[in-house]
Protein backbone atom coordinates (compact mmCIF):
# COMPACT_ATOMS: atom_id res chain seq x y z
CA UNK A 1 0.00 0.00 0.00
CA UNK A 2 1.24 3.85 -0.72
CA UNK A 3 2.83 5.11 2.16
CA UNK A 4 1.84 8.93 2.18
CA UNK A 5 4.01 11.20 4.62
CA UNK A 6 2.41 14.54 5.38
CA UNK A 7 4.47 17.27 6.87
CA UNK A 8 2.77 20.57 8.59
CA UNK A 9 0.25 18.51 9.67
CA UNK A 10 -0.69 20.27 12.63
CA UNK A 11 -0.85 23.52 9.78
CA UNK A 12 -3.33 25.12 7.81
CA UNK A 13 -2.99 23.00 4.92
CA UNK A 14 -1.26 19.95 6.02
CA UNK A 15 -4.16 19.42 8.81
CA UNK A 16 -6.72 19.32 5.38
CA UNK A 17 -4.43 17.62 3.48
CA UNK A 18 -4.91 14.39 6.26
CA UNK A 19 -8.29 15.10 6.52
CA UNK A 20 -8.86 14.17 2.65
CA UNK A 21 -6.21 11.76 2.66
CA UNK A 22 -7.51 9.21 5.23
CA UNK A 23 -10.46 7.96 2.93
CA UNK A 24 -8.26 7.21 0.49
CA UNK A 25 -6.47 3.31 0.18
CA UNK A 26 -3.23 4.26 1.26
CA UNK A 27 -1.07 4.54 4.91
CA UNK A 28 -1.40 8.48 5.73
CA UNK A 29 1.80 9.57 7.65
CA UNK A 30 1.62 12.65 10.09
CA UNK A 31 5.39 13.96 10.34
CA UNK A 32 5.04 16.13 13.70
CA UNK A 33 7.92 17.35 15.98
CA UNK A 34 4.89 17.02 18.94
CA UNK A 35 2.76 13.74 18.24
CA UNK A 36 0.27 14.90 21.05
CA UNK A 37 -0.44 18.10 19.07
CA UNK A 38 -2.25 16.35 16.15
CA UNK A 39 -4.08 13.69 17.87
CA UNK A 40 -5.96 16.75 19.75
CA UNK A 41 -6.27 18.27 16.18
CA UNK A 42 -6.99 15.00 13.72
CA UNK A 43 -7.98 12.33 16.55
CA UNK A 44 -6.74 9.30 17.35
CA UNK A 45 -6.65 7.09 14.33
CA UNK A 46 -4.01 8.76 12.49
CA UNK A 47 -0.73 7.36 12.70
CA UNK A 48 2.31 9.26 13.45
CA UNK A 49 5.98 9.65 13.51
CA UNK A 50 8.38 12.01 14.77
CA UNK A 51 9.94 14.06 12.84
CA UNK A 52 11.45 17.28 12.85
CA UNK A 53 13.29 19.30 9.65
CA UNK A 54 15.98 20.44 12.24
CA UNK A 55 16.46 17.05 14.13
CA UNK A 56 19.05 14.68 12.35
CA UNK A 57 17.80 11.71 15.05
CA UNK A 58 14.44 12.32 13.51
CA UNK A 59 14.67 11.11 10.00
CA UNK A 60 15.56 7.93 9.03
CA UNK A 61 12.57 6.12 11.01
CA UNK A 62 10.25 8.69 9.61
CA UNK A 63 11.13 8.37 5.96
CA UNK A 64 11.20 4.91 6.32
CA UNK A 65 9.32 2.86 3.75
CA UNK A 66 7.66 6.78 2.53
CA UNK A 67 6.70 6.37 -1.10
CA UNK A 68 5.52 10.26 -1.28
CA UNK A 69 5.75 12.79 0.64
CA UNK A 70 3.73 16.12 1.26
CA UNK A 71 6.17 18.86 1.91
CA UNK A 72 5.76 21.83 3.65
CA UNK A 73 8.43 24.24 4.48
CA UNK A 74 7.76 25.88 7.95
CA UNK A 75 7.22 29.40 7.66
CA UNK A 76 10.36 29.93 10.26
CA UNK A 77 12.98 28.16 8.89
CA UNK A 78 13.91 30.37 5.86
CA UNK A 79 17.82 28.83 5.52
CA UNK A 80 16.87 26.36 3.06
CA UNK A 81 20.83 25.02 3.36
CA UNK A 82 21.23 24.41 6.59
CA UNK A 83 17.11 23.89 7.88
CA UNK A 84 15.89 22.03 4.90
CA UNK A 85 18.06 20.65 2.19
CA UNK A 86 19.55 18.16 5.02
CA UNK A 87 15.93 16.75 5.53
CA UNK A 88 15.30 16.40 2.00
CA UNK A 89 18.55 14.27 1.86
CA UNK A 90 17.66 12.14 4.47
CA UNK A 91 14.21 11.62 1.90
CA UNK A 92 16.24 10.70 -1.11
CA UNK A 93 18.67 8.10 0.83
CA UNK A 94 15.03 6.49 2.29
CA UNK A 95 14.08 6.33 -1.09
CA UNK A 96 11.15 8.65 -1.39
CA UNK A 97 9.76 7.98 -4.89
CA UNK A 98 7.51 11.84 -5.51
CA UNK A 99 7.60 15.14 -3.39
CA UNK A 100 4.29 17.06 -3.72
CA UNK A 101 5.77 20.41 -2.19
CA UNK A 102 3.24 23.35 -1.23
CA UNK A 103 5.51 26.63 -2.80
CA UNK A 104 4.63 29.99 -3.56
CA UNK A 105 2.84 31.76 -6.67
CA UNK A 106 5.62 33.26 -8.74
CA UNK A 107 8.29 31.18 -7.14
CA UNK A 108 10.09 30.60 -10.64
CA UNK A 109 10.49 34.51 -11.01
CA UNK A 110 11.85 34.86 -7.87
CA UNK A 111 14.77 33.05 -6.85
CA UNK A 112 15.34 34.94 -3.43
CA UNK A 113 12.09 33.28 -1.56
CA UNK A 114 13.11 30.02 0.09
CA UNK A 115 10.14 28.30 -1.80
CA UNK A 116 12.42 29.16 -4.94
CA UNK A 117 15.32 27.27 -3.43
CA UNK A 118 13.57 24.38 -2.13
CA UNK A 119 12.53 23.74 -5.95
CA UNK A 120 15.87 24.06 -7.15
CA UNK A 121 17.22 21.76 -4.34
CA UNK A 122 14.45 18.71 -5.01
CA UNK A 123 15.02 19.21 -8.79
CA UNK A 124 18.51 18.87 -8.03
CA UNK A 125 18.47 15.70 -5.92
CA UNK A 126 16.44 13.90 -8.75
CA UNK A 127 13.04 12.94 -7.18
CA UNK A 128 10.05 13.65 -9.05
CA UNK A 129 8.57 15.92 -8.01
CA UNK A 130 5.13 18.27 -8.27
CA UNK A 131 5.11 22.14 -7.34
CA UNK A 132 1.81 23.46 -5.64
CA UNK A 133 2.59 27.27 -6.10
CA UNK A 134 -0.36 29.01 -3.90
CA UNK A 135 -1.30 32.30 -3.40
CA UNK A 136 -2.31 34.09 -0.48
CA UNK A 137 -4.05 31.66 1.50
CA UNK A 138 -7.60 33.19 2.49
CA UNK A 139 -6.88 31.44 6.15
CA UNK A 140 -4.79 34.14 7.34
CA UNK A 141 -7.63 36.18 7.63
CA UNK A 142 -8.57 33.57 10.91
CA UNK A 143 -5.25 33.04 11.78
CA UNK A 144 -2.75 36.36 11.89
CA UNK A 145 -5.75 38.90 11.07
CA UNK A 146 -8.10 36.79 13.35
CA UNK A 147 -7.98 38.92 16.61
CA UNK A 148 -8.18 42.29 14.37
CA UNK A 149 -11.41 40.98 12.64
CA UNK A 150 -13.18 39.71 15.96
CA UNK A 151 -12.20 42.53 18.38
CA UNK A 152 -11.48 45.41 16.79
CA UNK A 153 -14.02 44.77 13.62
CA UNK A 154 -11.03 45.51 11.14
CA UNK A 155 -8.62 44.29 8.41
CA UNK A 156 -5.46 46.12 9.32
CA UNK A 157 -2.95 45.06 6.13
CA UNK A 158 -1.01 47.63 4.05
CA UNK A 159 -2.60 46.59 0.70
CA UNK A 160 -4.08 49.68 -0.24
CA UNK A 161 -6.47 49.44 -3.01
CA UNK A 162 -4.52 46.25 -4.44
CA UNK A 163 -6.62 42.96 -5.53
CA UNK A 164 -5.06 39.99 -4.35
CA UNK A 165 -6.68 35.91 -5.49
CA UNK A 166 -7.18 34.49 -2.20
CA UNK A 167 -7.44 30.76 -1.91
CA UNK A 168 -8.94 28.53 0.11
CA UNK A 169 -6.36 25.97 1.78
CA UNK A 170 -9.12 23.60 0.93
CA UNK A 171 -8.76 23.70 -2.09
CA UNK A 172 -5.11 23.81 -2.33
CA UNK A 173 -5.22 19.97 0.01
CA UNK A 174 -7.57 18.67 -2.56
CA UNK A 175 -4.86 19.20 -5.55
CA UNK A 176 -2.62 17.94 -2.84
CA UNK A 177 -4.50 14.99 -2.69
CA UNK A 178 -5.09 14.43 -6.13
CA UNK A 179 -0.93 14.98 -6.99
CA UNK A 180 -0.84 12.44 -4.46
CA UNK A 181 -2.72 9.55 -5.19
CA UNK A 182 -3.15 10.17 -8.91
CA UNK A 183 -0.90 9.23 -12.04
CA UNK A 184 0.54 12.26 -14.45
CA UNK A 185 1.42 14.61 -12.05
CA UNK A 186 5.15 14.11 -11.77
CA UNK A 187 7.35 16.77 -13.03
CA UNK A 188 4.32 19.28 -13.11
CA UNK A 189 3.72 22.72 -11.46
CA UNK A 190 0.58 24.09 -10.52
CA UNK A 191 -0.09 27.90 -9.93
CA UNK A 192 -2.92 27.63 -7.55
CA UNK A 193 -5.18 31.16 -6.79
CA UNK A 194 -8.83 31.67 -5.92
CA UNK A 195 -11.61 32.69 -9.11
CA UNK A 196 -11.71 36.27 -7.89
CA UNK A 197 -9.25 38.81 -7.29
CA UNK A 198 -10.69 41.38 -4.38
CA UNK A 199 -9.48 44.21 -2.93
CA UNK A 200 -9.68 44.38 0.97
CA UNK A 201 -12.51 46.86 0.53
CA UNK A 202 -14.56 44.29 -0.69
CA UNK A 203 -13.27 41.53 1.70
CA UNK A 204 -14.49 43.90 4.49
CA UNK A 205 -17.92 44.28 2.34
CA UNK A 206 -18.51 39.92 2.35
CA UNK A 207 -17.21 39.88 6.16
CA UNK A 208 -19.91 42.77 7.04
CA UNK A 209 -22.60 40.94 5.19
CA UNK A 210 -21.57 37.19 6.56
CA UNK A 211 -21.20 38.39 10.09
CA UNK A 212 -23.92 40.56 10.63
CA UNK A 213 -21.61 43.68 12.25
CA UNK A 214 -19.43 46.27 10.92
CA UNK A 215 -16.04 45.40 9.47
CA UNK A 216 -13.72 47.78 8.64
CA UNK A 217 -10.55 48.06 5.74
CA UNK A 218 -8.53 50.79 7.39
CA UNK A 219 -5.85 50.56 5.26
CA UNK A 220 -3.01 51.54 7.37
CA UNK A 221 0.45 52.89 5.57
CA UNK A 222 3.23 50.72 5.55
CA UNK A 223 5.09 52.84 8.29
CA UNK A 224 1.74 52.77 10.80
CA UNK A 225 1.69 48.99 9.84
CA UNK A 226 4.98 48.29 10.69
CA UNK A 227 4.81 50.48 14.29
CA UNK A 228 1.76 48.58 15.37
CA UNK A 229 3.29 45.27 14.44
CA UNK A 230 6.78 45.86 16.70
CA UNK A 231 4.45 46.99 19.55
CA UNK A 232 2.25 44.11 19.46
CA UNK A 233 6.27 42.22 19.69
CA UNK A 234 6.22 40.58 16.07
CA UNK A 235 10.06 39.36 14.93
CA UNK A 236 10.86 42.35 12.18
CA UNK A 237 11.69 38.89 9.96
CA UNK A 238 8.03 38.31 10.22
CA UNK A 239 7.35 41.87 9.55
CA UNK A 240 9.44 42.15 6.99
CA UNK A 241 7.77 39.08 4.90
CA UNK A 242 4.45 40.58 5.87
CA UNK A 243 5.26 43.99 5.00
CA UNK A 244 6.74 42.06 1.05
CA UNK A 245 3.23 40.51 0.80
CA UNK A 246 1.21 43.17 1.53
CA UNK A 247 3.61 45.56 -0.41
CA UNK A 248 3.08 42.85 -3.65
CA UNK A 249 -0.82 43.51 -3.40
CA UNK A 250 -0.35 47.25 -3.20
CA UNK A 251 1.31 47.71 -6.11
CA UNK A 252 -1.48 45.41 -7.92
CA UNK A 253 0.47 42.45 -8.58
CA UNK A 254 -0.96 39.92 -6.62
CA UNK A 255 -4.39 39.78 -8.38
CA UNK A 256 -3.54 36.70 -11.29
CA UNK A 257 -6.28 34.46 -11.41
CA UNK A 258 -4.97 30.83 -13.36
CA UNK A 259 -7.20 28.37 -14.34
CA UNK A 260 -5.28 25.24 -12.98
CA UNK A 261 -7.27 24.69 -9.45
CA UNK A 262 -10.61 24.55 -11.67
CA UNK A 263 -8.99 22.43 -13.98
CA UNK A 264 -7.29 20.41 -11.62
CA UNK A 265 -10.55 19.64 -9.17
CA UNK A 266 -13.18 19.99 -11.97
CA UNK A 267 -15.01 22.41 -10.05
CA UNK A 268 -14.65 25.93 -9.51
CA UNK A 269 -12.50 27.24 -6.39
CA UNK A 270 -14.16 27.96 -2.92
CA UNK A 271 -15.03 31.56 -2.72
CA UNK A 272 -14.18 34.51 -0.30
CA UNK A 273 -17.77 34.09 0.87
CA UNK A 274 -18.15 30.71 1.27
CA UNK A 275 -15.03 30.39 3.06
CA UNK A 276 -16.20 33.40 5.50
CA UNK A 277 -19.57 31.31 5.62
CA UNK A 278 -17.65 28.30 6.70
CA UNK A 279 -15.52 30.20 9.47
CA UNK A 280 -17.37 32.47 11.18
CA UNK A 281 -17.11 31.25 14.49
CA UNK A 282 -13.78 32.34 14.26
CA UNK A 283 -14.59 35.33 14.59
CA UNK A 284 -17.70 35.95 16.67
N1 LIG B 1 0.06 31.92 4.14
C1 LIG B 1 0.02 32.12 2.84
O1 LIG B 1 -0.75 32.94 2.33
C2 LIG B 1 0.91 31.28 1.95
C3 LIG B 1 0.78 31.36 0.55
C4 LIG B 1 1.59 30.55 -0.27
C5 LIG B 1 2.52 29.69 0.33
N2 LIG B 1 2.62 29.66 1.69
C6 LIG B 1 3.63 28.77 2.29
O2 LIG B 1 2.96 27.72 2.97
C7 LIG B 1 3.83 27.23 4.02
C8 LIG B 1 3.08 27.18 5.33
O3 LIG B 1 1.98 26.32 5.20
P1 LIG B 1 0.83 26.29 6.30
O4 LIG B 1 0.25 27.66 6.43
O5 LIG B 1 -0.04 25.14 5.99
O6 LIG B 1 1.67 25.97 7.62
P2 LIG B 1 1.47 26.61 9.06
O7 LIG B 1 0.01 26.64 9.40
O8 LIG B 1 2.27 27.86 9.14
O9 LIG B 1 2.14 25.51 9.97
C9 LIG B 1 3.52 25.24 9.97
C10 LIG B 1 3.72 23.76 10.17
O10 LIG B 1 5.12 23.47 10.19
C11 LIG B 1 5.40 22.69 11.35
N3 LIG B 1 6.77 22.92 11.78
C12 LIG B 1 7.28 24.06 12.30
N4 LIG B 1 8.59 23.90 12.55
C13 LIG B 1 8.90 22.62 12.21
C14 LIG B 1 10.09 21.84 12.25
N5 LIG B 1 11.26 22.35 12.71
N6 LIG B 1 10.05 20.57 11.80
C15 LIG B 1 8.88 20.03 11.37
N7 LIG B 1 7.73 20.71 11.30
C16 LIG B 1 7.74 21.99 11.72
C17 LIG B 1 4.39 23.15 12.38
O11 LIG B 1 4.31 22.16 13.37
P3 LIG B 1 4.12 22.50 14.95
O12 LIG B 1 2.67 22.26 15.22
O13 LIG B 1 5.00 21.53 15.61
O14 LIG B 1 4.54 23.93 15.15
C18 LIG B 1 3.14 23.27 11.51
O15 LIG B 1 2.55 22.01 11.31
C19 LIG B 1 5.01 28.19 4.09
O16 LIG B 1 6.11 27.65 3.40
C20 LIG B 1 4.45 29.42 3.38
O17 LIG B 1 5.47 30.25 2.85
C21 LIG B 1 1.84 30.40 2.51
Amino acid sequence: MLKILVTGATGNVGCEVIRLLVSHDCHVCAALRNPDKVQQILGSKIHCVWFDFINPDTWASAFEGVNKLFLVRPPALANVRKQIAPALNAAKLAGVEHIVFLSLLGAERNRVVPHAKIERYIEQLGIPVTFLRASFFMQNLNTVHREDIKTRGELFMPAGNGKTSFIDVRDIAAVAVRALVEDGHLGKAYALTGGEALTYYEVADIFTEVLGKPIRYTNPSLLKFIWQMRERGLSLDLILVMTAIYTTARLGLAGGITPDVEQLLGCPPLTMRQYVEDYRKFWL
